[in-house]
Parts: C-alpha cells; sequence; structure tokens
C-alpha cells in the first residue's frame, strides 16, 4: 500500500523523485537527437546556446513545473483549475499531446526492442537501410491510408505496452519508482561501458573533433537559438504536463529548485555523454570507411537504426555486445519516459472521474496502447510517426510552454506565489531572475520559435509529404488536441468525489470561483 498524504499517493523518497525525473527526462531525445542537433548546429560552439537555454529556460520551467504540481497537488488539469477555472483546459491539452506521444514514442522503443534481438549476428546484413525499411518496417512508396499490418513491429509493441502499463498500474512508489530505480543506475552503467568502449575505437578523435570543434559563427545564427531551445524543451520533458505530475506526489515538504538542479544537470550530463558516445563510433565509420563525418551522420531514425548497425557490423570485435549495449540503452531509457507519459494521462482521468488506479490504467492506459498497436504497425506507420511527431513538438509543446507562461505569468499573476512557495521549503532560494526569466525571456523565445516554425511550415510541405496527408497527420492531429482538451474543460467538475483519493473540490473550486 503506497504511503498517503491527504489520500494522495506519494514518492517514498526524494531521491526516488529525482531519479523519476531524471528517467522522464533521458529518452530517446538524449542518445540519438543531442548529438545531431549539436553536431548540425555549431559544434563545441553550440554548448554556449545549449548551456543558456538550459538556464534561461530549462531549469526555470522545471522549477516552474514543480511549483504548479506541489502547490495544486495535482494531475496537470487539476493543478490548472484553482487557479482559473478555464485554465484546466492548458492542462487538459498537456494531457491529450502526451495521449498523442505516447502512442508512437512506445513505436519506437518497440522497434529498439527488436533491434537489440537483431544485434544478435547483426541480422540486419549488409544494407541496413534497406534492412530498416524494407524486410523490418515495410514502409509504403508514400503516406496515405493504412494498406498493410506489420506483424513484426507489432508484437514487440504489444510487450512494450505491457511492460509500461504493468509498472504504471502498480502505482507511484510501487511501479514508477521502483522502475525507475532500477533501470536508471543499469542505463548508466550500460551506457557508460558503450562510451568507454566507443572511445578506444580507431578514429574515435574524428568524431569527437567534429562534434566539440566550434563554429563560433553559429553563435549569430538565430536558428542554432532556436535548435537549442527545442532541445532543451524537449529532453527536459518541460511543457508535457509530466513534472507537474510528478511534483503532485512529493512530500508537503520537498526541495524543489534542489531537485531541478540536480534533475536538469544529470539529463545535460547524459546528453553529453550520448554525444561523446555517438561520435566516438561514427568517427570510427568515417575512417573506417573514408568518408567525410558528415556522410556518417544523420538525424533520429537514421542515425539509430541505419548508421549504428552499419557501425556494429564494422567493429572489429565484440559487435554483438555493442549492439546489445546500444539499443539496450535505447529501451530502458525509452521507457523510464514512456511512464512518466502514460502516468500524466492516467493521474489527470483519475483526479476527475475519482477512479482507482487499476482501472484508469486498463481504460486510459488501454486506450493509447489500443491506438498505438492500430495505427503504428503499419506499412505507413513511419510516415504517420515522423509528420505526428514534427507537428506535435513544434505547435504542441513548445506552444503549450508559451500559452502556460503566459497565462500563468502575466494573466494571472502567481509567479510571485510560486516563488514563495518554491523557496518556502527548498535549500536553494529562487530570485529575481527566476520571475524574469519566465515573464520575459521565455516568453520571447517561445513565441519566436513558433513564429519562425510557422513561418517554415505555411512555405512548405514538411518532408514534401501531401498536402492532404499533413491535414490529417500534422494540422488535423495539433488542432484536434487542443479542441478536446477544450471540450473536455467545459464539462463541469463534480463537487465531490467519493473515492480513496479524498479529493476536496469543494476548495479547490472555491479557490477558482474567487479569481
Ligand atoms: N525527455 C524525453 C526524451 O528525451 C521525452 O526523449
Amino acid at each position: 500500500m503506497a504511503t498517503k498524504e491527504l489520500g494522495r499517493e506519494q514518492w517514498g523518497t526524494r531521491a526516488g523523485f529525482v531519479m523519476a525525473a531524471i528517467g522522464s527526462a533521458v529518452g530517446l531525445g538524449n542518445i540519438w537527437r543531442f548529438p545531431y542537433i549539436a553536431y548540425d548546429n555549431g559544434g563545441g560552439a553550440f554548448l554556449v546556446p545549449y548551456l543558456v537555454a538550459l538556464f534561461t529556460a530549462g531549469i526555470p520551467l522545471l522549477i516552474f513545473e514543480y511549483a504548479i504540481g506541489h502547490r495544486y497537488r495535482g494531475a496537470a488539469p487539476r493543478a490548472f483549475l484553482p487557479m482559473a477555472r478555464p485554465a484546466q483546459a492548458i492542462g487538459w491539452w498537456q494531457v491529450a499531446m502526451c495521449f498523442v506521444i505516447g502512442t508512437y514514442y512506445a513505436v519506437i522503443i518497440a522497434w529498439a526492442v527488436r533491434y537489440t534481438g537483431f544485434s544478435i549476428g547483426q541480422q540486419w546484413g549488409d544494407n541496413p537501410e534497406q534492412f530498416l525499411m524494407s524486410d523490418f518496417l515495410q514502409v509504403a512508396d508514400a503516406p496515405g491510408m493504412v494498406s498493410s499490418y506489420v506483424a513484426g513491429v507489432a508484437w514487440p509493441l504489444i510487450g512494450v505496452w505491457v511492460v509500461t502499463l504493468g509498472i504504471v498500474a502498480l502505482g507511484v512508489r510501487r511501479g514508477l519508482e521502483k522502475a525507475n530505480q532500477i533501470f536508471i543506475p543499469l542505463l548508466v552503467v550500460l551506457f557508460l561501458i558503450l562510451v568507454v568502449r566507443a572511445l578506444f575505437l580507431p578514429g574515435a578523435e574524428i568524431g569527437l573533433n567534429a562534434l566539440f570543434t566550434p563554429d563560433w559563427s553559429a553563435i549569430t545564427n538565430g536558428q542554432v537559438w532556436i535548435a537549442a531551445y527545442g532541445q532543451i524543451f524537449f529532453s527536459l520533458s518541460v511543457g508535457f504536463g509530466i513534472m507537474i505530475t510528478y511534483a503532485s506526489y512529493l512530500h508537503r515538504r520537498a526541495d524543489l529548485s534542489g531537485s531541478a538542479l540536480v534533475a536538469g544537470f544529470a539529463n545535460s550530463s547524459f546528453e553529453i555523454l550520448a554525444g561523446i558516445g555517438v561520435f566516438a563510433s561514427v568517427g570510427f565509420m568515417a575512417a573506417k570507411s573514408g568518408v567525410a563525418v558528415d556522410q556518417v551522420v544523420t538525424d533520429g531514425i537514421g542515425l539509430a537504426f541505419i548508421a549504428f548497425p552499419q557501425i556494429i557490423s564494422t567493429l572489429p570485435g565484440g559487435a554483438t555486445l555493442f549492439g546489445l549495449l546500444f539499443f539496450g540503452s535505447l529501451v530502458l531509457a525509452g521507457l523510464t519516459s514512456l511512464i512518466s507519459i502514460v502516468q500524466v494521462v492516467v493521474s489527470a482521468v483519475q483526479d476527475r472521474t475519482g477512479m482507482r488506479r487499476g482501472p484508469s490504467v486498463a481504460i486510459v492506459g488501454g486506450a493509447i496502447a489500443l491506438a498505438s498497436i492500430l495505427l503504428f504497425p503499419t506499412s505507413e506507420g513511419l510516415y504517420i510517426l515522423d509528420a505526428v511527431d514534427h507537428f506535435i513538438n513544434q505547435y504542441g509543446i513548445a506552444l503549450a510552454g508559451l500559452v502556460t507562461v503566459i497565462t500563468v505569468g502575466w494573466l494571472l499573476r502567481k509567479l510571485g506565489m510560486l516563488k514563495d512557495h518554491v523557496n518556502a521549503s527548498s535549500a536553494v532560494p529562487l530570485g529575481q531572475w527566476w520571475t524574469i526569466t519566465l515573464s520575459v525571456i521565455t516568453p520571447i523565445i517561445l513565441g519566436w520559435m513558433t513564429w519562425d516554425s510557422l513561418r517554415t511550415e505555411l512555405s512548405t510541405n514538411y518532408e514534401d509529404y501531401p498536402t492532404s496527408f499533413l491535414l490529417i497527420a500534422g494540422w488535423g492531429v495539433v488542432i484536434g488536441v487542443i479542441v478536446i482538451a477544450v471540450l473536455i474543460s467545459l464539462i463541469p467538475w463534480r463537487r465531490s468525489v467519493p473515492d480513496s483519493e479524498h479529493f476536496h473540490l469543494n476548495t479547490v473550486e472555491q479557490e477558482a470561483g474567487s479569481r
């Protein structure tokens, strides 16, 4: 039985919470996204905008989300509700986005599960690209209506969902906390072995030089700054509602700012470690095949599932072990993020309906899993995943972040109160800088990012996909989640919820009514 305070589940220890926050942050984005983004945006010089983004947006936003979750003790919708009734729509927006992100995030983990198996004897053969696209994913020639189902992706995906929902069903302490306490140290050990092995590969220094040689002219390029802020957002899991939800399970007295600093630094350290491991391997490949580093580096799916298999097959020895370490790390990093994404939806529905965790996981988690299993292991799945991921990141997470800081900071003027709340129990006191970054710097950067992406989006079709396809898988999803969020927020909350959680809605609604 989980420890409860005011009827709400709680983390067993502060370390358990910090580990879970790190688990959520360290994900697929750290291993495949950071190395490529850093390389593409000035190499070593990228670290300057990256660190500025970490301190002016990442950590302040992390503390902001912790403060909201901890102060109002609810998943995102219930946390926003007492600030002002309509503000709960922002919470539902984040919940709806987590629903969508969960459906495809699990798919990439399922690929990594399969590739862990394919690593034994390097079953992808001599042409990993053809193996991925034709043999494994059986990708259709063009995006469109779903035409055939790919069983080879479906069964590992079902496995990923069974594990994920099983962990979430066990609860905050026995499920999420325990899983992170096992998976994160294991991930660090596996990944460290991989990085050390990569550093000893011939040619590793070529990759590291490519990654860390600064191109200082990049610092004056606005796009590089946008990329840095985008990476920090995705990587720290801010804007998803995850940190609000996780902080709602903290004890009354909790060191919020200290925990945010630990989680933020741990995430960035892992990210830089991933950069070193990936580029040392890429340097080896470049030296071995006599091509330039930029010909080996591709982004996302290409880097993990095409370039890495190629690198693994070329290794002088220990190829199977290296493959197991790389894909095993992807699975672990992905799972600890996926459970946090699912928890946002499960927890919000529990708050809203008074349902117990078990039925909520079965119904809500089951719905996410079903959508995921029906839609993505198909010949069009890769295109749908690519479009949904792009649009939800550009016009979902970042936009929700912008709307949140404007609503809470400018319209409802809650930053002062949240700052006092954090300072009442934290080791590192927040000063004026925190309020200024959130009310001035973050809105400007996020507004600029969104405007800049929109300009590109409206002038060229993403990846040259047909407009009809983007209207459904891109714009349709982005607008759909907003419409659903607003509709749910219009349904009145019941005045009391007869459940084991003892949620005092009267108090919450009175507070909302007094605004
Ligand atoms: N923060 C998670 C990641 O990096 C979502 O993948």
